[in-house]
């Protein structure tokens, strides 16, 4: 279940709503999906409630059950005393709408731990990472007139990139870089593989945008840096990428690093990916997007965004972050719409996040301007250290056990 908990409290109040409409007398069988803790709270007060299928999902298992329609808001009421979820469970009208629910992930998102089981390799490699290469990467790629996705310049930024990381994987034969083409538009996705060893099928997929835009009106020559949105992205990612490979470290499942193109024009590039991946039945472990990095507009330091995400995902980053960037704040907040390439992964079925530089609220105000430049992120790269230290230790993570 994708659930942020505001989302859940609606549900709540369906629920409640919904079962005092039913009567506590009435004897309608209603149907829920539900996660393995709550389904163990369910069992205590509705003990004649059946789990008729269960799959075991990212992060936790879980149960299609059937139940009396009457002790729906009883259900969700302990739910939420006990285990501190509004609601907590989806509602489903028929067995077979409970079943399809399930069916849904099954097969995409493998059978893997949120475990945290490589410290000593994620802590040397993140001592190595240095503000000074994010940088360069974001000066390099703000320097392109535009990355617009229908430009020339927006090709020549993609080219810049593919040669980037073609000299970090030079001698590697287990990495492989190329460019994805797009259908209706000129402008490449750049790709990086580190294929993995015993669990190759199985995919980490770490993602920033590699175009860029101004809200007053794109030509081959408006000038649209686009540092914080997405170049900072882009740096982050290419520096946890250059820390990956500088340590040698083989990893089981295959890691993915895709710069996606044209983002600003409705998430077009990783939408086309992620629907081949879900075409061609491939499993993802786990997906995370980084969009805007470098700009530090309130007071926490990594804002995990709660919508179109997985909850279970983002528990895993802020476990992540406790054990290895312990002085950092962490803040959860909702872009309110599919903000970014997470929502092209969530909406086939990956588990996909997003660790974001700011609150909504404090967001930068320079972006889809001429004005987004590194200046104007303060002159440094110390916040996207940062997120690029939280993608280095997904990506070994996720990827080793
Ligand atoms: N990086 C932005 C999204 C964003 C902006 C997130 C401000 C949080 C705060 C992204 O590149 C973007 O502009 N997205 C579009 C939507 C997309 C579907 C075209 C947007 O937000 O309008
Ligand atoms: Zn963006």
């Amino acid at each position: 279940m994708k659930s942020g908990l505001p989302k859940l409290c609606l549900l709540f109040v369906l629920c409640l709503s919904l079962a005092a409409s039913a009567g506590s007398s009435t004897k309608r069988r209603a149907w829920i999906t539900i996660g393995d803790a709550a389904y163990r709270q369910v069992k205590t007060i509705a003990p004649d409630a059946v789990s008729i299928d269960s799959r075991q999902l990212p992060g936790d298992k879980v149960h299609a059950i059937v139940v009396d329609e009457g002790r729906l808001a009883a259900i969700a009421g302990a739910i939420h005393q006990r285990l501190g979820q509004c609601g907590g469970f989806m509602y489903h009208g028929s067995e077979a709408e409970a079943r399809a629910t399930l069916e849904r992930r099954r097969g995409l998102a493998p059978t893997r731990s949120y475990r945290i089981g490589q410290r000593e390799l994620v802590k040397s490699m993140l001592a190595g990472m240095e503000e000074q290469h994010i940088e360069a990467t974001i000066l390099s790629l703000s320097a392109f007139t535009n990355r617009y996705y229908r430009s020339q310049s927006g090709v020549e930024a993609s080219n810049w990139l593919l040669s980037a990381w073609r000299e970090l994987a030079a001698g590697r034969t287990d990495i492989s870089v190329m460019q994805i083409n797009h259908r209706g538009y000129p402008q490449p996705s750049v790709s990086l593989i580190i294929a993995g060893s015993d669990l190759a099928e199985e995919s980490v997929i770490v993602g920033a945008h590699l175009d860029s835009i101004v809200g007053s009106g794109m030509s081959e020559t408006a000038r649209a840096p686009g540092a914080d949105d997405d170049a900072s992205g882009v740096a982050s990612m290419t520096e946890a990428l250059r820390a990956l490979i500088g340590s040698g470290y083989r990893p089981r499942r295959t890691i993915q690093v895709i710069a996606y193109a044209a983002e600003e024009a409705g998430l077009r590039g990783s939408q086309e990916i992620a629907r081949q991946f879900k075409q061609a039945n491939r499993k993802v472990a786990g997906v995370l997007q980084l969009d805007m990095t470098n700009y530090k507009g309130a007071a926490n330091d990594i804002y995990l965004i709660t919508d179109y995400t997985n909850s279970q995902q983002n528990a895993f980053l802020a476990q992540l972050i406790a054990t290895y960037l312990p002085r950092l704040t962490v803040g959860y907040d909702k872009c309110g719409y599919g903000c970014s390439d997470h929502a092209s992964w969530d909406a086939q079925g990956y588990p996909a996040s997003m660790p974001f530089e700011s609150s909504m609220a404090r967001d930068n105000p320079h972006i889809h301007t001429s004005r987004d430049t590194l200046a104007n992120s303060g002159n440094q790269t110390a916040h996207a250290l940062k997120f690029a230290r939280l993608a280095a230790a997904y990506m070994v993570e996720l990827s080793s056990q």
